[in-house]
């Protein structure tokens, strides 16, 4: 089987490469952006440069994020997350290379530097000019007293959550790092991610064409399924519990 398979290719691994995205999250109730009742399915997306022009699109950007504050906040690492945590803890895997901004990763036991966030992370906030970290309950008290998004209190610039919008640069310290985990693993493992969204996609062929054998793990195919070594179209939590260490 698949999940056979898979035990066998991380047996005779010595760098392995995990690359995540929504899916894994969604058996912690975190909805994923492009299955049936994904939240793009719902809500289209604020571009950066409509989030920097506009107070009406930051204002609705923040009150999206406060409905989903307790979707977070009670969301604990699931099956997925804690058997990626045991390849780790057992030394193959260096790093994990994640779309995802939810913070499950560290929860499950990733020390914070070795999680590359590509796209940044949820639980707390930013001033998009210089850069000044908030936490969210501040940004919250000042929303509801005002109603409307604060601006930052050392430059006036508007506060935004510390994730990647689409129009928005790239980290580049985290593409550096993901570029390097990419080109040095010999197993790389894409798993829930519908791998449409560039740069991030690039780097599982990426992987592949740095020798690396690449293992997809999905309940729908992907763009990626006919270059993939291995493709499991099931369950992550299923698939991955077996993998799950003491
Ligand atoms: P998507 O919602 O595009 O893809 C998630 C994939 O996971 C889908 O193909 C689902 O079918 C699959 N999936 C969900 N639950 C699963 C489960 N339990 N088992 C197996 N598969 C499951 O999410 P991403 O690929 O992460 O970026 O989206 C990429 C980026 O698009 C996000 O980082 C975000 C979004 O816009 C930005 O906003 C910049
Ligand atoms: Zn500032």
């Amino acid at each position: 089987s698949g999940v056979e398979q898979l035990g066998n290719m991380i047996a005779e691994a010595n760098c392995i490469v995990p690359f995540t995205g929504a899916g894994i999250s969604t058996e912690c109730g975190i909805p994923d952006f492009r299955s049936p009742g994904g939240l793009w399915t719902r809500n289209r997306p604020i571009p950066f440069d409509e989030f920097v022009a506009s107070a009406d699109a930051r204002a609705e950007a923040w009150r999206r994020r406060f409905a989903m504050e307790e979707t977070f906040a009670a969301a604990r690492p699931g099956r997925g997350h804690r058997a990626l945590a045991s390849l780790y803890k057992a030394g193959k895997t260096p790093a994990i290379i994640t779309q995802n901004i939810d913070n499950l990763h560290q929860a499950s036991g990733f020390r914070a530097d070795d999680v590359i966030e590509l796209h940044g992370n949820t639980t707390y906030a930013r001033c998009i000019g210089c850069g000044h970290a908030y936490d969210l309950p501040w940004v919250k008290a000042r929303f509801e007293e005002n109603g409307s998004a604060p601006d930052c209190i050392r430059c006036d610039e508007p506060i935004k959550t510390a994730t990647i919008s689409f129009g928005q640069a790239m980290p580049e310290d985290e593409m550096r790092r993901a570029t390097e985990l990419a080109q040095q693993c010999d197993l790389f493992l894409a798993i829930g991610s519908s791998l449409v969204v560039w740069p991030a996609a690039g780097f599982p062929l990426m992987a592949r064409n740095c020798g690396a054998r690449l293992v997809i793990i999905n309940n729908e195919p992907t763009e990626q399924d006919d270059v993939a070594d291995l493709v499991i179209r099931h369950d992550i939590g299923e698939t991955l519990g077996p993998f799950v260490g003491n």
